[in-house]
């Protein structure tokens, strides 16, 4: 045990970093809340107060500077993480950046130069990676009674017309693909261990917002497909559906799990239509303390951080690949 916390800024007064990031890195053990940026001085002071953050910052720029911070948490729209996160390390601070860290790969190996020369962590925060449930759905489908990962189907959807909300402009990389299409793009990989060979896709676009407002897509991995729909204008929804040989397995809650909510996934043999599958009740976790103790613990113990940019280089090759697909109407190979 260590009593050693990592000291960070938050770039942002974001509804994420103050609805769960920010609560996350409070509750966490190795981590502790330096100081917290906004454009708009009101913003930074109201979050310090709420939050007791001792520092306060009404420029970015002014939060990389105070050399106490060892780590930026970036949540801001899409379309600043590449950005933000190379005057991060530049900075000599360690980063943790929302999803999609970039939304090209030329911005992912600028930043894995950047991240090699500074030689501080940087990782995408998704915080799905290290939630307790997906560890075990990847055990479960890993075993012989599973009999072998061979096809996955998932579902995320929302429901927001916001023209304001940054989901919703396509200058700050809004859309249902960026936003949550890389989740299950990234969890797929994440259970079959592999990167799709070719991937395909299909887009409804918002006329208004120029952005895609329901994507389906298949990504052809070496041992089988995976295919969902993301969508930013349908009821709410999610799941992760995992088939193998001889069973399958559901996450319930595979991405907004609460965490004072206990997971549940679901094994089933298929040998009872009628019947109730197996299930499987994970206590309450927290992903975004998970998340801040998991980053925290590489920089302290100089450990390879979670998610770090060579996965994030194939995460976003795959998401290039079906706006490709998009556009072309044919299969599309990623290209890292
Ligand atoms: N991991 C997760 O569970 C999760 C969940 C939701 C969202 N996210 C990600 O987190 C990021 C933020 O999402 P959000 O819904 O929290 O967004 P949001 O509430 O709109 O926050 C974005 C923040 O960025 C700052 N900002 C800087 N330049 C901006 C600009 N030109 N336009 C708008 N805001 C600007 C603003 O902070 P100041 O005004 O204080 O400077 C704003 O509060 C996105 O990348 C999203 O993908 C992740």
């Amino acid at each position: 045990m260590t009593d050693r916390k990592v000291r960070w800024g938050i770039l942002g007064s974001a509804k994420i970093a103050t609805n769960h990031v920010i609560p996350g890195l409070k509750r966490a053990s190795l981590c502790e809340v330096h100081a917290i940026a906004s454009r708009s001085e009101d913003k930074a002071k109201t979050a310090a107060n709420q939050f007791a953050i001792p520092k306060y910052y009404s420029s970015y720029e002014q939060l990389l500077e105070d050399s106490e911070i060892e780590a930026i948490y970036i949540p801001l729209p899409n379309h600043l993480h590449a950005e933000w996160s190379k005057k991060a390390l530049e900075a000599g601070k360690h980063v943790l950046c929302e999803k999609p860290i970039a939304l090209n790969t030329e911005d992912v190996h600028e930043l894995i130069k950047i991240r090699d020369k500074s030689k501080r962590k940087i990782g995408e925060a998704f915080m799905v990676h290290t939630h307790p449930q997906w560890l075990r759905a990847k055990s479960l489908v890993q075993s012989q009674k599973f009999g072998g990962l061979q096809a996955i189907q998932g579902f995320f959807s929302y429901n927001n017309r916001d023209p304001e909300n940054v989901r919703n402009k396509f200058s700050q990389g809004g859309g249902g693909l960026w936003d949550i299409g890389c989740y299950p793009v990234h969890t797929a990989r994440f259970m079959f261990g592999e990167e799709p060979q070719k991937v395909i896709a299909s887009f409804n676009y918002d006329q208004k917002f120029k952005v895609d407002k329901m994507a389906t897509a298949i990504l052809q991995f070496p041992s089988g497909p995976a295919s969902f729909t993301s969508s930013t204008q349908l009821v709410p929804w999610q799941t992760m559906h995992f088939f193998g040989d001889k069973q399958r397995v559901e996450i319930q809650i595979p991405f907004n799990q609460p965490g004072d909510f206990p997971s549940r996934l679901l094994v089933d043999d298929g040998s009872d239509v009628t019947g109730y599958p197996e299930e499987i009740v994970i206590p309450p976790a927290d992903q975004y303390a998970i998340q801040g103790d998991e980053f925290a613990r590489a920089i302290i113990e100089n450990l390879e951080v979670p998610v770090p940019l060579e996965n994030s280089l194939y995460n976003t090759a795959v998401l290039n690949a079906l706006f490709r697909s998009g556009e072309t109407g044919t299969w599309e190979t990623p290209k890292v």
